[in-house]
Protein backbone atom coordinates (compact mmCIF):
# COMPACT_ATOMS: atom_id res chain seq x y z
CA UNK A 1 0.00 0.00 0.00
CA UNK A 2 2.94 2.19 0.97
CA UNK A 3 4.78 1.64 -2.15
CA UNK A 4 1.52 2.68 -4.06
CA UNK A 5 0.53 5.62 -2.15
CA UNK A 6 4.34 6.74 -3.11
CA UNK A 7 3.89 6.09 -6.28
CA UNK A 8 0.78 8.09 -6.85
CA UNK A 9 2.89 10.89 -5.24
CA UNK A 10 5.52 10.43 -7.73
CA UNK A 11 3.83 10.88 -10.59
CA UNK A 12 1.85 13.22 -9.44
CA UNK A 13 4.93 15.38 -9.09
CA UNK A 14 6.35 14.34 -12.07
CA UNK A 15 3.15 15.31 -14.00
CA UNK A 16 2.44 18.89 -11.56
CA UNK A 17 6.50 20.02 -12.97
CA UNK A 18 6.25 18.83 -16.53
CA UNK A 19 2.77 21.15 -16.73
CA UNK A 20 4.52 24.09 -14.43
CA UNK A 21 7.47 23.99 -17.45
CA UNK A 22 5.21 23.57 -19.95
CA UNK A 23 3.26 27.01 -18.61
CA UNK A 24 6.43 28.84 -18.73
CA UNK A 25 6.93 27.92 -22.18
CA UNK A 26 4.25 29.54 -23.61
CA UNK A 27 4.16 32.72 -20.76
CA UNK A 28 7.61 33.24 -22.29
CA UNK A 29 6.59 33.18 -26.15
CA UNK A 30 4.15 36.30 -25.64
CA UNK A 31 4.81 39.70 -24.48
CA UNK A 32 5.55 39.97 -20.69
CA UNK A 33 2.65 41.81 -18.65
CA UNK A 34 2.62 42.39 -15.18
CA UNK A 35 0.10 39.19 -15.12
CA UNK A 36 1.90 37.11 -17.12
CA UNK A 37 5.15 38.18 -15.02
CA UNK A 38 3.35 36.85 -11.85
CA UNK A 39 2.17 34.02 -13.21
CA UNK A 40 5.73 33.60 -13.82
CA UNK A 41 6.60 33.43 -10.42
CA UNK A 42 4.05 31.28 -9.43
CA UNK A 43 4.77 28.31 -12.17
CA UNK A 44 8.64 28.59 -11.02
CA UNK A 45 7.41 28.43 -7.35
CA UNK A 46 5.05 25.16 -8.03
CA UNK A 47 8.29 24.18 -10.43
CA UNK A 48 11.00 24.14 -7.24
CA UNK A 49 7.95 22.66 -5.03
CA UNK A 50 7.25 19.48 -7.03
CA UNK A 51 11.05 18.94 -7.83
CA UNK A 52 11.76 18.62 -4.61
CA UNK A 53 8.43 16.31 -3.66
CA UNK A 54 10.05 14.07 -6.99
CA UNK A 55 13.58 13.97 -5.40
CA UNK A 56 12.89 13.07 -1.49
CA UNK A 57 9.73 10.59 -2.71
CA UNK A 58 12.33 9.47 -5.64
CA UNK A 59 15.20 8.86 -3.07
CA UNK A 60 12.63 6.73 -0.70
CA UNK A 61 11.50 4.64 -3.59
CA UNK A 62 14.85 3.88 -4.31
CA UNK A 63 15.56 2.80 -0.57
CA UNK A 64 12.62 1.07 0.62
CA UNK A 65 9.69 0.74 -1.84
CA UNK A 66 10.84 -0.72 -5.33
CA UNK A 67 13.46 -2.92 -6.62
CA UNK A 68 16.25 -1.91 -4.36
CA UNK A 69 18.97 0.25 -3.71
CA UNK A 70 21.52 -2.62 -5.44
CA UNK A 71 19.51 -2.64 -8.56
CA UNK A 72 19.52 1.15 -9.07
CA UNK A 73 23.14 1.26 -8.55
CA UNK A 74 23.90 -0.94 -11.82
CA UNK A 75 21.22 0.72 -14.04
CA UNK A 76 22.37 2.81 -16.76
CA UNK A 77 19.08 4.51 -17.47
CA UNK A 78 18.76 5.29 -13.64
CA UNK A 79 21.96 6.82 -13.72
CA UNK A 80 20.97 8.85 -16.81
CA UNK A 81 17.48 9.35 -15.29
CA UNK A 82 19.49 11.07 -12.04
CA UNK A 83 22.05 12.74 -14.32
CA UNK A 84 19.54 14.37 -16.57
CA UNK A 85 17.27 15.69 -13.12
CA UNK A 86 20.46 17.70 -12.05
CA UNK A 87 21.26 18.97 -15.51
CA UNK A 88 17.23 20.37 -15.60
CA UNK A 89 17.50 21.53 -12.30
CA UNK A 90 21.02 23.45 -12.52
CA UNK A 91 19.55 24.56 -16.14
CA UNK A 92 16.02 25.62 -14.07
CA UNK A 93 18.56 28.33 -12.49
CA UNK A 94 18.87 30.45 -15.37
CA UNK A 95 15.07 31.23 -15.11
CA UNK A 96 14.92 31.42 -11.62
CA UNK A 97 17.04 33.91 -10.84
CA UNK A 98 15.64 36.32 -13.61
CA UNK A 99 12.19 35.58 -12.57
CA UNK A 100 13.26 36.66 -8.78
CA UNK A 101 15.30 39.43 -10.02
CA UNK A 102 11.32 41.23 -10.83
CA UNK A 103 10.22 40.79 -7.48
CA UNK A 104 10.69 44.66 -6.35
CA UNK A 105 9.31 45.90 -9.87
CA UNK A 106 5.97 43.41 -9.30
CA UNK A 107 5.37 44.83 -5.88
CA UNK A 108 5.40 48.83 -7.70
CA UNK A 109 2.99 47.09 -10.02
CA UNK A 110 5.59 47.81 -12.68
CA UNK A 111 5.95 45.28 -15.71
CA UNK A 112 9.74 43.97 -15.83
CA UNK A 113 11.74 45.69 -17.99
CA UNK A 114 13.77 42.70 -19.93
CA UNK A 115 16.22 43.10 -22.67
CA UNK A 116 14.98 40.97 -25.93
CA UNK A 117 18.66 38.53 -25.69
CA UNK A 118 18.00 37.90 -22.34
CA UNK A 119 14.00 36.75 -22.98
CA UNK A 120 15.04 34.69 -26.17
CA UNK A 121 17.86 32.78 -23.73
CA UNK A 122 15.54 31.99 -21.38
CA UNK A 123 12.83 31.19 -23.62
CA UNK A 124 15.88 28.65 -24.76
CA UNK A 125 16.30 27.65 -21.38
CA UNK A 126 12.78 26.59 -20.73
CA UNK A 127 12.88 25.09 -23.75
CA UNK A 128 15.74 22.61 -23.30
CA UNK A 129 14.12 22.32 -19.60
CA UNK A 130 11.29 20.54 -21.38
CA UNK A 131 13.22 18.48 -23.93
CA UNK A 132 15.22 16.90 -21.16
CA UNK A 133 11.74 15.75 -18.47
CA UNK A 134 10.87 14.07 -21.91
CA UNK A 135 14.41 12.36 -21.29
CA UNK A 136 13.77 11.64 -17.81
CA UNK A 137 10.59 9.87 -18.50
CA UNK A 138 11.81 7.77 -21.29
CA UNK A 139 14.67 6.91 -18.48
CA UNK A 140 12.11 6.40 -16.16
CA UNK A 141 10.11 3.76 -18.27
CA UNK A 142 13.31 1.81 -19.06
CA UNK A 143 14.94 1.65 -15.60
CA UNK A 144 11.34 0.17 -14.52
CA UNK A 145 11.32 -2.55 -16.93
CA UNK A 146 14.91 -3.36 -16.42
CA UNK A 147 16.50 -2.05 -19.41
CA UNK A 148 20.18 -0.72 -18.98
C1 LIG B 1 11.85 15.27 -13.27
C2 LIG B 1 12.07 14.26 -12.46
C3 LIG B 1 11.42 12.90 -12.54
C4 LIG B 1 10.43 12.44 -13.35
C5 LIG B 1 9.68 13.20 -14.45
C6 LIG B 1 10.19 11.06 -12.99
C7 LIG B 1 9.25 10.24 -13.59
C8 LIG B 1 9.03 8.92 -13.29
C9 LIG B 1 8.03 8.07 -13.90
C10 LIG B 1 7.07 8.50 -15.01
C11 LIG B 1 8.15 6.85 -13.34
C12 LIG B 1 7.31 5.59 -13.67
C13 LIG B 1 8.09 4.66 -14.61
C14 LIG B 1 7.29 3.40 -14.96
O1 LIG B 1 6.78 2.73 -14.04
O2 LIG B 1 7.19 3.08 -16.16
C15 LIG B 1 9.20 6.91 -12.35
C16 LIG B 1 9.61 5.86 -11.56
C17 LIG B 1 10.59 5.93 -10.61
N1 LIG B 1 11.38 7.04 -10.29
FE1 LIG B 1 11.20 8.88 -11.11
N2 LIG B 1 11.04 10.71 -11.97
C18 LIG B 1 11.83 11.81 -11.66
C19 LIG B 1 12.81 11.91 -10.70
C20 LIG B 1 13.23 10.86 -9.91
C21 LIG B 1 14.28 10.93 -8.93
C22 LIG B 1 15.08 12.20 -8.61
C23 LIG B 1 14.41 9.67 -8.38
C24 LIG B 1 15.34 9.15 -7.32
C25 LIG B 1 16.25 9.80 -6.69
C26 LIG B 1 13.41 8.82 -9.01
C27 LIG B 1 13.20 7.49 -8.72
C28 LIG B 1 12.26 6.67 -9.29
C29 LIG B 1 12.04 5.28 -8.93
C30 LIG B 1 12.80 4.49 -7.89
C31 LIG B 1 10.99 4.81 -9.76
C32 LIG B 1 10.39 3.39 -9.77
C33 LIG B 1 11.02 2.59 -10.90
C34 LIG B 1 10.60 1.13 -10.86
O3 LIG B 1 9.39 0.83 -10.97
O4 LIG B 1 11.52 0.31 -10.74
N3 LIG B 1 12.73 9.57 -9.93
N4 LIG B 1 9.72 8.19 -12.34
Amino acid sequence: MLAALFAFLHHVAAFTLAAAVAAEFLLVRDEITLKSARRLLTADLIIGLAAMVLLVVGVLRVLYFEKGPEYYAQSLTFIAKISLFVAVALLSIIPTREFVSWRNALRQRQVPIVPADKMRRIRNVIHWELIGIVAIILCAALMAKGIG
